[in-house]
């Protein structure tokens, strides 16, 4: 009863950003329950790179190259994918860069480009890929937030990507709102530092790792697995009455 809750067998998924890390592996997990799965990805080289994993594992996967910034490239992208397999279930809104600068002194060409892909990106993903499934009248939808959404970082100072990600949290309850009675189920996870090409440089910097751990409570970074199985609860039936909600996969770091 509760096993077949997780099967994903026939429905198609579509994940921004899914050539690596935690949208790679979001990816992976889709697959592991019998999705098909599509990575929209803005780097050919990583795309490709994500697609051959997959299909290493004998998973039915494309690749579409895209840079969700894109506003028409996107709707172009969802029509793609239901015009090839008549449908799509699940959507991941899951690409995203991380920059950095005091607020004072932050350029206009930062502020834009964080807020473009980690916010409007977001957006265009729902509102291109939200319009087909409320067509059909089911599918479910899963944003990549951010602790930061909630809290905001130490040390590292990033106004922009802190309020791209709150911004991504409250779209996540707009939409689920919007489209609760109409088959469609809105959600997001807000991971805590996860091992990824985001954090590699912080990771590395002594003073920086030793702040991030004591804020901590269980004292580690986590895995892009550890996100991908959230959003595999949020995107399958096992997760039919839940939309509007932040997951938030932090080891503990918003409890202090
Ligand atoms: N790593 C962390 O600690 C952490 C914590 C909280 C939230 N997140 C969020 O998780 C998501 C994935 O992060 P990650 O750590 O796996 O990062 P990553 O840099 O390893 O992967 C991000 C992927 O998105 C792709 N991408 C970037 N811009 C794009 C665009 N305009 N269009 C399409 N694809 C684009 C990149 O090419 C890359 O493959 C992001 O939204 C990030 O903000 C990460």
């Amino acid at each position: 009863m509760f096993k077949q809750l997780f099967d994903l067998s026939g429905r198609v998924a579509v994940v921004t950003g899914g050539g690596r890390n935690i949208g790679l592996s979001t990816a992976m997990a889709l697959a592991e329950f019998g999705a098909k799965v599509v990575i929209a990805e803005i780097d050919p080289q990583v795309g490709e790179e994500g697609l051959a994993a997959l299909q290493a594992k004998g998973y039915e996967a494309e690749l579409h190259q895209l840079d969700v910034t894109n506003s028409k490239a996107v709707t172009a992208c969802a029509d793609a994918v239901v015009s090839k397999y008549g449908r799509v279930d699940i959507a991941v809104a899951n690409a995203g860069i991380a920059l950095g600068s005091p607020g004072e002194l932050m350029p206009d060409e930062q502020w834009h480009k964080v807020i473009d892909i980690n916010l409007h990106g977001v957006f265009y993903t729902n509102r291109a890929f939200g319009k087909h499934m409320l067509d059909a009248g089911k599918g479910s939808i899963v944003n990549i937030g951010s602790m930061s959404g909630i809290i905001s970082n130490k040390p590292q100072e990033q106004v922009h990507y802190n309020a791209a990600k709150a911004g991504v949290h409250h779209l996540t309850k707009s939409l689920a709102g919007e489209w609760a009675k109409r088959g469609v189920r809105v959600n997001a996870v807000a991971p805590t530092y996860i091992e990824t090409a985001m954090t590699k440089t912080g990771a590395a910097n002594p003073d920086w790792f030793k702040t991030w751990m004591e804020m901590t409570p269980m004292g580690r970074m986590g895995q892009p697995s550890e996100i991908a199985a959230c959003v595999l609860f949020l995107a399958s039936d096992a997760a039919s009455l839940v939309t509007g909600h932040v997951l938030v996969a932090d080891a503990g770091y918003t409890v202090w």
